[in-house]
């Protein structure tokens, strides 16, 4: 069994010692994870019903505006239920997941995510330089990435699907479909929060958006207590709508610092205000929350991100129509393709947005 995991992560010079795993993932000890037992379930997360936007009932949807807002200010994430994504899509997704990340690795390997080529699959990543326990498949939801490469050109990349399970696209496509729009209504629900229009940042990811989707699959850990699946870290794009198996496992960091749990919902989607909506655009009048993912020693887990970013030729900064004198600009001016090829050529570990607070 011990060698079946060790493949399942792709570990081939794992050393097996007295922690029972490659020391790679082992975190030190005030990162490490909470026992189960000292964990307080998450009641707290809100939950925002969405029913009545898409009764298009005008008062309701004030009433979910002002729910988003809070729920921005006070924990950077929460639930919608009633979303109107029928709950097969995520079933149909799951299963073809699993049946990806159960290949053997020298399968998933041959579409490999590379710096040249950064979709995929990759079972390596770090988060603050220590290896996450899990593996990962991204793909762009416009089908292809365009990029500037080292010597100025533009890159242009396809996603890479596998031959095997032949199903794994046209599910995911369905899905990011579904959750692509919800996204983007509530986008323009929390933009309406900031006291802008509905449609102020449309222009940004109408056409030449990047956006990415991510299956995530954690595989069961002999030693839990000692590594995350990703370690504490903040989404850098404008937002992520998230789900998560049954099994749970994410955590997010309240605001007096303690992590707390975020409870496993079938029928909801988990919105996670991103760096660039809640720190530059609103100029800090929301704030990024910090979050992390802890794994189980017997079961697998799964989790499916739509992270929604703007075009590459974004400027971002924060919005005049939020400033003024008591209010000055709090963070530079930088370009969101600049940013996120930063993000990609240092495997998502030292690019943060604290780099360009002024
Ligand atoms: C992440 O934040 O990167 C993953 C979240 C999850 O797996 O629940
Ligand atoms: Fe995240």
């Amino acid at each position: 069994l011990q060698a079946k995991r060790r493949s399942k992560m792709g570990i081939s010079d794992v050393v097996v010692n007295e922690l029972k795993i490659d020391p790679a993932f082992v975190l030190s000890p005030e990162f490490r994870p909470k026992p189960v037992e000292v964990l307080k379930e998450l009641d707290g997360i809100p939950v925002i019903d969405l029913a009545p936007l898409l009764a298009n009932d005008e008062k309701g949807t004030q009433i979910i505006v002002e729910q988003i807002a809070k729920a921005s200010e006070e924990w950077g994430f929460f639930q919608l239920i009633n979303h109107g994504i029928p709950i097969k899509l995520l079933d149909d997704v799951e299963v073809e997941a699993l049946k990806f990340f159960s290949l053997p690795l020298e399968e998933k390997r041959k579409i490999r995510r590379t710096l040249e080529h950064p979709l995929g699959y990759f079972d390596t990543e770090l988060t603050q330089n220590v290896r996450d326990w899990k593996e990962v498949f991204d793909f762009v939801t416009r089908g292809k990435l365009e990029f500037a490469a080292a010597d100025g050109t533009l890159n242009v990349q396809e996603n890479k699907w596998p031959e095997s399970p032949p199903f794994l696209k046209d599910v995911c496509e369905a899905w990011k479909e579904a959750t692509l729009g919800v996204a983007y209504k509530i986008l323009e629900l929390l933009t309406l929060s900031l006291g802008l229009p509905a449609t102020y940042f449309n222009p940004l990811f109408d056409k030449e958006d990047t956006n990415f989707m991510r299956l995530n699959y954690y595989p069961p850990c002999p030693a839990p207590d000692l590594v995350l699946g990703v370690s504490g870290h903040k989404d850098s794009g404008a937002l992520t709508v998230l789900v998560q198996d049954e099994v749970g496992g994410l955590e997010v960091r309240r605001k007096d610092g303690e992590w707390i749990r975020v409870k496993p919902r079938r029928d909801a989607l988990i919105i996670n205000v991103g760096d660039l909506f809640q720190q530059v655009w609103s100029n800090d009048r929301y704030k990024s929350v910090e979050h992390r993912v802890v794994v189980n020693e017997h079961k697998e887990r799964s989790s499916i991100p739509l992270f929604i970013n703007p075009s590459n030729a974004t400027n971002v900064f924060p919005i005049p129509e939020l400033l003024d004198a008591q209010h000055p600009p709090k963070y530079r001016q930088y370009n969101w393709g600049d940013f996120l090829q930063a993000l990609k050529t240092s495997h998502f570990k030292n690019m943060r947005v604290e780099n360009i607070q002024i």
